[in-house]
């Protein structure tokens, strides 16, 4: 079955508004682009077409304007709501129609990944039958994050969701690739003590069972979470600074369904012509 993609795009983070008239996060832009473009690029590059994006009720409509139902990017875009921020494991089981027994990815909508090995590590885990795949990245503050231990043979041993005391400097990533049972686990985990279904404890459930992968992403990778200020205006830097220093754009939609033959040239120009005339679509009018 082919894995189906869940973008998490719902309450709580950094938000700059009041709720009565707040833009999410994920609508704002990160240097040139709308952030959910990030996480969204990212599972096209993994050949994910079939997409589930939660949201707050609130917010869905200006998600649904933005990327309308995914077939101008020749995908397919399905929305769900998330009433309360009851935790990330929750989209497995707010997921669970969409999915109907296929395997899955989840990404945070906040999360910005940039590097080959994102493809590379959802190849081998579309090799594997069961089980899921997890990613972890040195950072120097793994409180912040979920973190994983490691015993003295450089095996998981387990995993902390925010450790005062972190037991090593890996922290996952918001990336997690599961098979088709993770709406059955995630539907029998408990809140934890902050109200939440804590994705650290899906994931232990299935490192509990011999059937977690943990795959360390190297300094080739970028991966950058932008849930402070600091770190989403780090984000737009970031991105600033590669677009520059290569002239071209990253984790736009349009050139990644063009590059890969599921929009052809006639698609394209129909998208330019409804984004007018910014840079982004001058920069789209240039490609080959
Ligand atoms: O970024 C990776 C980290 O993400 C992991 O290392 C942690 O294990 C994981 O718990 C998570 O930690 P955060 O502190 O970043 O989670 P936060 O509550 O900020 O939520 C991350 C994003 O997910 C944010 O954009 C909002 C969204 N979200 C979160 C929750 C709890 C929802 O849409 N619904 C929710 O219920």
């Amino acid at each position: 079955m082919q894995r189906k993609g869940i973008i998490l795009a719902g309450g709580t983070g950094t938000r700059l508004y009041p709720s009565s008239i707040s833009v999410s996060k994920q609508l704002m832009p990160v240097f040139d682009k709308p952030m959910i473009y990030y996480p969204l690029s990212t599972f096209m590059d993994c050949n994910i077409r079939d997409i589930l994006i939660i949201t707050t009720p609130h917010d869905q409509p200006a998600f649904q304007t933005l990327l309308r139902d995914g077939s101008q990017w020749g995908m397919n875009i399905a929305y769900a709501v998330q009433p309360e921020p009851e935790g990330i494991a929750q989209a497995l089981i707010i997921a669970e129609e969409f999915l109907d027994g296929a395997p899955s990815a989840l990404i945070l909508g906040d999360n910005l990944f940039f590097g080959d090995a994102v493809v590379n590590a959802a190849k081998k885990a579309d090799c594997m039958a069961t089980g899921a795949t997890i990613f972890a990245y040195y950072v120097n503050d793994p409180q912040r994050y979920g973190v994983v231990e490691f015993d003295e043979d450089g095996q998981v041993i387990s995993l902390v969701e925010k450790p005062e005391n972190p037991p090593s400097n890996y922290a996952v990533t918001g990336l997690y690739f599961y098979d088709g049972r993770a709406p059955e686990f995630a539907k029998s985990l408990t809140p934890s003590k902050r109200g939440e279904l804590e994705i650290t404890a899906l994931n232990q459930a299935y490192l509990d069972k011999n059937e977690l992968a943990v795959e360390l992403f190297h300094s080739g990778t970028t991966w950058l979470d932008t849930g402070t200020h600091r770190s989403l205006f780090q984000a737009a830097q970031f991105v600033s600074v590669l677009e520059e220093r290569q002239g071209r754009r990253i984790c736009c939609p349009e050139e990644i369904a063009y590059r890969k033959g599921w929009i052809d040239r006639a698609q394209l120009d129909a998208e330019i012509s409804r984004l007018g005339e910014g840079g982004y679509a001058q920069y789209l009018k240039t490609l080959k």
